[in-house]
């Protein structure tokens, strides 16, 4: 029993000994929490650094953003090929995820060696080799008959500006390939491809082995949003929030940042805490200088550490009685996986002395508890300062958040964490310490990053697959310059075809005849009544227009009419109009008044005179009874007379593009086209009265009210008419009509891009896959909404607040594809617009044999105010198809009444001899 005592006390007392002497001589490796703390707040520190666009130059550890912008959420599926290199252990992959529902993956694997030879020589080489290698691999699972998506696992610090692209910082490690620094990894990979013709393989993603591992963590746990690396070298990436990432742009959600949290204290930050054994192993290193906080960490430069160590203590006669063997003075000698072993909880000690007698030494029992007790402070240190900056992670994590107590995973792989015994104990409870408000759960990466790397892919492929069908639709709106030319041909037939007697009953664009003569000449005079019934609002005016100053006056009242009434009788909207007079008299105290009025009546009318118009059928939103094939003016008189309260002189009734260009012409008397780009489509223009065959003289000019908004309804147009378009059509008060206008005005455009939100929707590309009500609803996308969404100054934000305010609940990428069909369809409408314009003033420069026509065209219409492209793609296009005209945009600020009443002063001076005779 003594005996056994003795021993027993002997022992304790020898390690006890050596403990202190090791304790001793390692002062300096061994750092209290109050060190650790101050390490974590100086991580902090550079992660801010690192994160600041002014800063980031300079700063040490890099923070790259990954633009993996989401943790897997399940609906993953599809085969994919994964290269996983830069690890203790280069490997190739095949990642089958399975359908959803239930997360299921299944992979093989192959290892391949990485020779010096290889991961130091030439870099064209290496990526030659890293190719055969895939090639074998799939030649020896037969998958060389199908095309992949692959995902690439590159542990290495890469600057990204998408996923699908890496520039390399910097080799790191063990790598020190020519000619990569600075260029696409991926570029290389893709080019040595091209030497394996029968291999169709489509890189997806770079991705750093930390956002694998976080990645194939967050599969089976969606808590997982750090992921760490301790093993060849070290290194960590967590989801910060996008506001905070200076170097992307959006402020929408998260993105993953692969700190490279190796380089800290590059630029000195970490020189109070290094000894001279780091400095030592650093200028024997691959890449002196660089990657300091990772060699006091990783685990291809513990064993170093400790050989180093070792070799000095012996010089100083502290081991193996002074003696030292050649493998002693050896680079490389001794590896982690040794310092694994002698740190072993039982054969640690046994595994000491063999490792120690494999190097040469003949060490006592004094040593082998001393050299133990090294690895353990080296180790030691290592998970501090991994811990340390793992606290300053958890701790910005919390903060963003806004937490008290943060919940999370930390995902973790490495060899070092893997195989060394006492590592991820020592470190949880650091972590624990340091960050006492966070409840941390490790995770550890049993299958490598390769899962995470095709989960990212598997998101990649579908965006991608997703980008190809959107841009399919998209691609159907594109018109060629060969398309407008055919249009604007085609438009130029069908101007001449409704001006010929024979061809006009047959005409699509039915080229009425106005009964307005010329322009003012401003001798016109009075005080009139104008209506202006069609376009968004209805009006009604007092015009009064003084001789010679040019000078008009206008009151005007806008008036609702509900959509019961523009659908009922045609008896119930007439009377409603008069109502409305009604009241505006009241309003202005003219009760009684017997006013000349011009009626702005915004459809297509028949017209013998100026004072009559027969409504040839409705467009538009109206639909009333009854209307169709009478005259309005007589239905307006006869709801006047049925009111019986007051009387007026109905003296003209003209179309909103008529009264548009007079409005314009009264300013510019070059303005003889009238152009609405509104609710509804339609230009009208000055022609030779020769040319117009419906109406008997030859002298002069008359105004043509195109009503080319049914330019098409004989199918002409089939050729670049859409499924949408077919839809909105169908869904229209006047189906088979008005294809042009349906192609070209506010009222339709909305209708066009929800017909294609929903198609993209059942498609699953959009909203979630779910066509809620809202998107049902017809009539949601006004020109106002399409205007806002499609304007530059908006960030992704207001547009996704737009479409929020519709009731679309839509996520940042869903307003991106949004934005990108409202722009669609929008340029296709001006585009198409354009040509129609230019076939009518090519028209008017050929009518009067002129080289270079000078013209003005008055514009009005909420798509053309409003709309922030439309005005200048509908002019380029005219630039571009007329180039011999010489075209003057001119805004018609005061809408159509004031034109409407310039004609009804014309006429009524005209009207005035006549009456008196
Ligand atoms: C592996 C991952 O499990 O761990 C690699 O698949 C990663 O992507 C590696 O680089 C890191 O550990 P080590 O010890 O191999 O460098
Ligand atoms: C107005 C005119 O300014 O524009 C109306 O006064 C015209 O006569 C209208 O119908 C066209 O635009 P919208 O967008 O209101 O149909
Ligand atoms: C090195 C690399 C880094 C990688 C880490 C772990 O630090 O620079 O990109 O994540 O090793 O493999
Ligand atoms: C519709 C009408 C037309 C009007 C145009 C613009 O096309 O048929 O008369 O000019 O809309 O409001």
């Amino acid at each position: 029993m003594f005996a056994v005592h003795l021993v027993a006390f002997y022992f304790t007392k020898l390690k006890e000994d050596q403990i202190k002497k090791v304790d001793r001589f390692l002062y300096h490796m061994r750092l209290s929490d109050e060190t650790l703390l101050d390490i974590k707040a100086r991580f902090q520190a550079e992660m801010e650094k690192g994160l600041r666009k002014d800063t980031n130059p300079t700063a040490s550890v890099k923070m790259l953003p990954t633009f993996v912008r989401a943790i897997p959420d399940g609906s993953e599926n599809g085969e994919f090929l994964s290269l996983d290199l830069g690890g203790s252990k280069f490997r190739v992959l095949k990642v089958q995820v399975s359908e959803e529902g239930k997360r299921n993956v299944q992979m093989e694997s192959q290892f391949y060696p990485t020779p010096n030879e290889i991961i130091r020589g030439n870099g064209s080489e290496l990526f030659d080799y890293v190719v055969d290698c895939l090639a074998d691999f799939m030649k020896t699972k037969d998958l060389k008959h199908k095309k992949f998506p692959l995902g690439l696992t590159f542990s290495f610090p890469c600057k990204q500006t998408k996923l699908e692209e890496g520039v390399l910082l910097s080799w790191t490690k063990k790598f020190k390939a020519r000619g990569v620094q600075d260029t696409d990894v991926v570029g290389h990979l893709t080019k040595a491809m091209k030497k394996h013709p029968d291999m169709d393989v489509d890189i997806l993603a770079l991705v750093n082995d930390t956002v694998g591992t976080m990645m194939t963590c967050a599969y089976d746990d969606p808590y997982c949003e750090v992921g760490v690396i301790i093993g060849t070298g070290t290194n960590a990436c967590y989801m910060e929030d996008m506001s905070n990432i200076d170097l992307v742009e959006g402020d929408e959600g998260r993105m993953c940042i692969n700190t490279e949290w190796g380089a800290f204290g590059d630029d000195g930050a970490l020189e109070d805490i290094r000894t001279e054994f780091d400095r030592e192993l650093d200028l024997g290193s691959l890449n002196p200088g660089k990657q300091l906080f990772e060699k006091m960490i990783s685990g291809l430069y513990l064993g170093e550490l400790v050989r180093l160590i070792l070799l000095k203590m012996a010089r100083a006669g502290l081991l193996f009685g002074s003696k030292k063997s050649s493998a002693l003075h050896t680079k490389g000698k001794i590896e982690t996986r040794h310092v694994a072993a002698m740190e072993k909880y039982k054969e640690g000690l046994a595994n000491t002395r063999e490792i120690l007698t494999d190097l040469g030494l003949e060490p006592s029992e004094a040593d082998c508890i001393a050299v133990q007790h090294v690895c353990t402070i080296v180790s030691f240190r290592s998970a501090n300062l991994c811990a340390a900056a793992l606290a300053a992670i958890l701790t910005r994590l919390r903060e963003n958040k806004k937490l008290v107590r943060l919940r999370t995973t930390v995902g973790m792989d490495g060899t070092l964490y893997k195989i060394h015994p006492q590592y991820p104990k020592r470190l949880h409870k650091v972590v624990r310490k340091l960050v006492p408000n966070c409840d941390v759960r490790f995770l550890l990466s049993e299958c490598g990053s390769a899962k995470g790397a095709a989960m990212v892919t598997a998101v990649a492929s579908r965006v991608q697959a997703q980008r190809k069908r959107i841009d399919e639709v998209l691609a159907l709106f594109r018109l060629t310059h060969e398309h407008l030319v055919d249009m604007q041909e085609k438009m130029r037939v069908e101007l001449e075809y409704g001006l010929k007697r024979k061809t006009h009953p047959m005409a699509t664009v039915k080229m009425l005849p106005t009964y307005v003569y010329g322009m003012p000449d401003g001798t016109e005079k009075g005080k009139f009544l104008a209506l202006d019934l069609g376009g968004t609002n209805f009006r009604v005016l007092l015009v009064k227009i003084r001789r010679g100053r040019k000078s008009v006056r206008m009151y005007n009242k806008i008036f609702a009419i509900p959509l019961e009434i523009m659908q009922g009788t045609g008896e119930e909207l007439f009377d409603h109009i008069v109502q409305c007079i009604a009241d505006f008299l009241d309003y202005m105290g003219l009760k009684g008044a017997q006013l000349p009025l011009g009626f702005t009546f915004s459809f297509p009318c028949r017209q013998t005179s100026i004072d009559k118009g027969i409504l040839i059928e409705w467009t538009k939103g109206f639909k009333a009874t009854d209307c169709e094939g009478e005259d309005v003016v007589d239905m307006l008189r006869e709801a006047i007379k049925r009111r019986n309260e007051f009387d007026l002189d109905i003296v003209a009734v003209v179309n909103d593009t008529v009264g548009t260009m007079m409005t314009c012409a009264y300013e510019d008397p070059n303005c003889e086209i009238g152009l609405i780009a509104g609710t509804g489509s339609n230009v009208c223009y000055m022609e030779e009265m020769r040319n117009i065959e419906l109406v008997d003289e030859d002298e002069g000019r008359m105004c043509i009210n195109t009503e080319w908004g049914g330019f098409g309804d004989n199918g002409c147009m089939d050729d670049i008419r859409t499924q949408y378009d077919k839809e909105v059509d169908e869904g229209s008060l006047n189906p088979g009509k008005q294809r042009y206008e349906k192609m070209t005005s506010g009222m339709y455009l909305g209708e066009i891009v929800r017909q294609i939100l929903i198609d993209l929707t059942k498609q699953g590309l959009l909203f979630r896959g779910q066509v809620s009500e809202r998107l049902r609803t017809r009539g949601i996308f006004e020109t106002k909404f399409l205007s806002q969404i499609e304007s530059d100054r908006l960030a992704l934000l207001q547009v996704r607040g737009i479409l929020q305010q519709l009731g679309l609940d839509s996520t940042c990428e869903d307003s991106i594809v949004v934005k990108e069909v409202c722009g669609a369809v929008s340029r296709r409408a001006a585009q198409l617009c354009g040509s129609g314009l230019a076939a009518i003033v090519e028209k008017r420069r050929q009518d009067q044999g002129l080289e270079q026509l000078r013209i003005t065209v008055g514009v009005d219409g909420t798509l053309y105010k409003l709309h922030p492209h439309f005005s200048r793609i509908l002019q380029e296009t005219v630039k571009e198809l007329a180039p011999q005209c010489d075209v003057t945009f001119m805004l018609s600020e005061d809408g159509s009444g004031k034109g409407a009443a310039l004609i009804t002063a014309v006429a009524k001076r005209l009207q005035q001899p006549w009456r008196e005779n």
